[in-house]
Formats: structure tokens, sequence, C-alpha cells
């Protein structure tokens, strides 16, 4: 049932390039420049319209969010904050009903996202669901949705119910912003085009599997890493610090790298394995002086590159390189080398990876 794999993990990690075509066949019509998502659509005035997105959910689902929230702003223009739906819940938060409020999770069942979503709809928010496990109380909960097509996520570590999550968020924010007239034609066939070559760029990512085998060997034994990226990718350096803390328990930290200066840099040692993400475009060149940073601190730089990069390939003790996209859909790409360190980390050190110890794979208690 693992079909062949060790790991449900590595088997979901694998199942990446499959989930996101799922999600976004059907949905994506690239020749006629047109996205369908029924759930968008037949509440289209009511969300494109929205003064404000409020988006809520925990763990990597929140990771996901983030990255959202950089999208929709990017393209449908439309303020979007994120919270975690348990701070969210508790804090006499100001909702009406011109917000729209966004629930991600992939088990649709988390208690504290469920509470925030009724909340959020007792003061007349429009409250939409990103689930991925049909029929899920979420998904009963919210007004309207859309469901990530991941298939069952079984190992508790989530991987392909983040990325699935990523491009069902794109889609509907590329379909606000046609709605809001805030991308152009072009810009909009670009983005399709672009989505659709998503899973065969991972694809190529994943081949790097055994260059960060080897990579997990030398950093195997690290007692902290620190994870950096910027702008779109700086969820990404979240989501890549939460996946080694729990597979692991090796003490991880994500940060935006441009704030490593303001704290983080005083733990920078020849010990601390820095993981960068640096990929071209996107604040590559203050990325660039961020490693040179860490270099003169004799930290060890991971750094994730894109194809072909030859400035940072100076710098860094180890690269791992992915292949060039747009640089909204990035995250897609730069999340699956990420993914794969703390897997082979994680077994390195005899961890159980599907079921690591006191985590549930959905969290139906507050
Ligand atoms: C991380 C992980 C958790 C979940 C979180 C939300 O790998 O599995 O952080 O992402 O518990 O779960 P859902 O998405 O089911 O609401």
């Amino acid at each position: 049932e693992k079909g062949g794999y060790d790991h449900f993990m590595l088997k979901e990690i694998h199942e990446q390039p499959t989930a996101i075509k799922d999600t976004y066949r059907g949905r994506m019509l690239p020749d006629e420049g047109l996205i369908r998502m029924a759930g968008v659509d037949d509440n289209l005035e009511r969300i494109a319209n929205a003064k404000r997105i409020l988006i809520v959910a925990c763990g990597t689902s929140w990771h996901a969010g983030l990255v959202a929230e950089y999208i929709f702003e990017e393209l449908a223009r439309i303020p979007v904050e994120v919270e975690y739906a348990s701070e969210f819940r508790y804090r006499n938060p100001i909702i009406s009903e011109k917000d729209v409020i966004i629930a991600i999770s992939q088990s649709g069942e988390t208690a504290d996202t469920m509470a925030a979503i009724k909340l959020a709809k007792e003061k007349g928010a429009f409250a939409f669901g990103v689930c991925n496990v049909v029929g899920s109380s979420i998904s009963r909960e919210t007004n309207a949705g859309a469901y990530t097509h991941a298939g069952p996520e079984i190992g508790v570590a989530s991987t392909k119910a983040f990325t699935t999550q990523i491009t069902v968020l794109t889609l509907m924010a590329l379909k606000l912003a046609k709605h809001n007239g805030t991308i152009s034609n072009t810009d909009f066939r670009t983005y399709l085009q672009e989505l659709e070559l998503v899973p065969g760029k991972i694809e190529k990512a994943l081949e790097a599997d055994e260059h960060i085998k080897y990579i997990s060997d030398i950093y195997k034994d690290a007692r902290n890493c620190l994870y950096l990226g910027r702008g779109f990718n700086f969820p990404v350096a979240l989501e890549g610090a939460l996946k080694l803390k729990e597979i692991s328990y090796i003490h991880a930290e994500g940060y935006p790298a441009a704030e490593m200066k303001h704290g983080p840099i005083a733990l920078i040692d020849e010990e601390m394995p820095v993981v960068v993400i640096a990929t071209k475009k996107g604040h590559y060149e203050k990325v660039v002086s961020n490693i040179q940073e860490i270099k003169s601190r004799k930290g060890k730089i991971i750094a994730i590159v894109t194809e072909g990069d030859t400035e940072v390939r100076e710098l860094a003790d180890h690269v791992i390189e992915v292949p060039e996209t747009i640089e909204p859909l990035t995250p897609l790409v730069t999340t699956i080398p990420l993914q794969l360190l703390s897997y082979h980390i994680a077994v390195m050190l005899g961890k159980n990876v599907d079921q690591p110890r006191n985590l549930a794979k959905s969290v139906t208690v507050e």
C-alpha cells in the first residue's frame, strides 16, 4: 500500500506532480484562458468584492495561507490577513459581512479552524473552505469551497496537501484577479501555462534525491537548523523548519532572510546549518548578501538555487537545484527539496517518519 516506498511520507512526496495535476485538471483551461471553480463561480461577486480576505488555518495549512497571502495580494489586489485559527478565535476579532474567510485544512476536522469558521460566520462573513477530505466537518460548515485533490494523506507530516493547497489558492487568486481586472490577459495565460509546467518541474526537483541524501548524512547530527527565505519563499522556510522539527526532532527555525540580522544571526557558528532558499528573481541579490553574512560567521550553507546558478554555488557549502518558474509559483518547487531533506534526516536518525511522537494526523481537540 506504500506503493514500493519505505514510508507513506516518501510516497506522498513523490505523488505531488500527480496530486497537483489532479487539483487543477478540469479547473484550468489554458487554451480558453479560463479557470472554472464551481465554489468560486457560484459566489463570484461576493468573493471578488470582499473588502478583506481572512485566512485561518493551523500548522502546514497556515503556511500555505501565508503563501496565498502573497499571491492574492499580488494578483487580485485584495487585502489579506492570515491568522492562526487558535489565536483568531480567542481575541474578539473584527469581522464584517464584507469579509471573506478562507479556512485551509487538509483533514477538514481541525477543531480550532472549525471554531474560527463558525465565529466568522456568526458575524456575517462568507466562509470558503479549502479541504482535502471530502465531506469533512469544515467542508460542510463553509458556505462554499474548493477541494484539493491530493488523495489520502497518511503520513502525519503534511506534504502533498501543502502543495495542492497552494495550487487551489493560486487558481482562486487568478480567477478573482481576472474578474477584478487586476491581471492582464497575457499574464493570466502565462500563469496558466507555467502552472501546467509545475508537475514536470517537481519531477525534476525530485531527481536531486540522492544528492539530498548525501547532504542529509552530513547534517543529521545537528542540534539546530535555520531556514531562511524571502518573499514568496519566506513561508517555505517556515514550512521547511516545521518538517524538520516534526519528524527528526531537530530544533529548527524559519525566518525571513532579512530578519536574521535582528537576532538569529547571533546563533550562527560553524555548528549551524542554514538552509537558504536563493532562487533567481525574488530578491536574489539580497539573499546573496544574506548568504555572505552567514558565511563570514562560518555557518554551513545549504542553498536551494535555480538550475544553472553560479553565484550562490561559489558561496554555499552545498547547493540543491530546482527548475526555474515564475516567482509566485516557486514555493511549489522549492518546497520539494526541503521535504526530502527532513525525510532523509529522520530516516537516518531512525525516527518514526510516518507517525512522529506526540503528533496526530488531525487535531480535533483545542
Ligand atoms: C504538519 C502538520 C500539521 C497540520 C495541522 C493542520 O506537517 O501535519 O501542522 O498541518 O495540524 O491540519 P489540517 O490541515 O488538517 O487542518
